[in-house]
């Protein structure tokens, strides 16, 4: 019997991604496998029915998650869904397993073989499987996008009969795959650009990208690449360096983020008072609590001087091509575990240990068993780990299903 692999239609509002889209049905096809989808999954990103050959179009949910070997998702399923899976099936979900105890408790009690794709190692093997990346990528071009939208004015410079107009300053805070994406479509559009972050080394990828890159002084590179949170004096120091620019933009995107944590705040109350009438901010931390005082997650509003948006799930807005990519990642990691149309887990691989979350009834991970079950006070029970010298860094906060930077 050949596995089958199905995907489900998403539940959560303003979803409109797919975790299987029809390209991606064939390739498993050819490497031996059944593909299912639930009706309409990938309606929203502009994949019909019609358009997935050969696989099995299912109404009823229950129907399909029992028939299933693997299930892919993009959000967490709900713990209803999980328990009409198959005991010791497969899911390929964004998880975020530190916030969702319930999702993860139920993928335990049904002995769920869980791989969470926010924990995919960034190690150079495991880029083509990286979701967090892929979604930031596309949410880092959108943010610019949305920010045109709202401002009263162009990013190019453009002579016209009337005269010169200048071309806009765009400030990016946060320079990881989404705040990059950013500074390089804006100066693609004709923005002067500007980056700023607490990791010294993305003064070279901004420098690449024709931007300028704002100094503060301030080196506060954490774990894996990863940020930490400031001290007090540093984030004094950074504001009366970051001030004078933030006054001067047209459009600012923010992308902070730092693992496990609330979105650190960049810009105040006071700050946005001194910014320039109809100057806008993009807020991608938006899901994360915010990277500016104000921001109101999911609505635009005005703060004084200054428009604030508050984007969620951006790369939603993008799903035929974020659903695409999504696809292909979660591609790429079944071709690490199916071998000869058959699953084959070799828990000693890095990516396989570090992405698993649940498996026979265990929670191997050991950033969400902490989180969920306490500090262990022994050596944690865990059937599978990946050395300490190796472990990923935590992820990044939810609720952010590779919404965000
Ligand atoms: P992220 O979403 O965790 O954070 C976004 C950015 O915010 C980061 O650049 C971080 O330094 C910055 N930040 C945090 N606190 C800040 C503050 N107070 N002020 C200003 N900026 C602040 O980042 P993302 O995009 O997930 O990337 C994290 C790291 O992973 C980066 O080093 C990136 O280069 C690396 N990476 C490696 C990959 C690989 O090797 N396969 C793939 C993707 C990312």
């Amino acid at each position: 019997m050949s596995l089958t692999i199905a995907a489900i239609r998403e539940r959560e509002q303003g979803e409109r991604r797919v975790a299987l889209i029809p390209l991606v049905a064939q390739r498993l096809q050819h490497m031996g496998c059944t593909t299912a989808l639930e009706t309409e999954a990938g309606a929203a990103s502009f994949y019909p029915d019609a358009t997935y050959k050969d696989t099995t179009i299912r109404s009823d949910v229950g129907t399909l998650l029992a028939g299933a070997d693997v299930v892919l998702a993009v959000n967490p399923p709900t713990p209803d869904m999980i328990a009409r899976m198959r005991s010791g099936s497969i899911l390929i979900s964004f998880i975020y397993g530190r916030t969702h105890p319930d999702v993860v408790k139920a993928l335990q009690a049904q002995k769920i073989t869980c791989f969470a794709m926010e924990q995919i190692p960034r190690i150079s093997r495991a880029q083509a499987m990286d979701a967090l990346s892929s979604q930031a990528t596309l949410a880092g071009y959108y943010a610019v996008l949305l920010g045109t939208v709202h401002m009263p004015k162009i990013l190019p410079m453009m002579t016209t009969a009337v005269g010169s107009l200048r071309a806009a300053q765009v400030l990016v805070m946060g320079l990881g795959v989404a705040g990059l994406q950013a500074l390089a479509t804006a100066g693609r559009l004709g923005a002067v650009t500007e980056g700023y972050d607490v990791r010294p080394e993305t003064k070279e990828e901004a420098h690449s990208l024709g931007a300028k890159f704002v100094e503060t002084g301030v080196d506060a590179t954490g774990q894996g690449g990863y940020a930490r949170e400031l001290t007090a004096d540093e984030k004094i120091k950074v504001k009366s360096v970051l001030s004078d620019h933030i006054a001067h933009a047209d459009l600012i995107v923010t992308t902070a983020a730092v693992p496990g944590r609330k979105a650190p705040r960049l810009i105040d109350a006071e700050q946005i008072s001194k910014m320039k009438p109809g100057a806008v901010i993009i807020d991608m931390g938006a899901e994360g609590g915010g990277n500016c005082e104000g921001t109101v997650a999911g609505q635009t509003v005005q703060v004084g001087p200054a428009i604030l948006v508050g984007p969620v799930n951006l790369p939603s807005c993008l799903s035929e091509q974020a659903s695409e990519l999504y696809s292909k990642n979660i591609l790429n990691l079944l071709q690490q575990i199916i071998k000869d149309g058959k699953l084959s887990l070799d828990m000693t691989d890095e990516v396989i240990a570090k992405t698993l979350v649940t498996h026979d009834g265990k929670i191997t991970n050991d950033g969400v068993r902490e989180a969920i079950e306490g500090p262990a006070r022994t050596a944690a029970p865990s059937s599978v780990s990946a050395p300490a010298s190796t472990q990923a860094p935590p992820p990044p906060a939810a609720p952010t299903t590779g919404s965000k930077g």
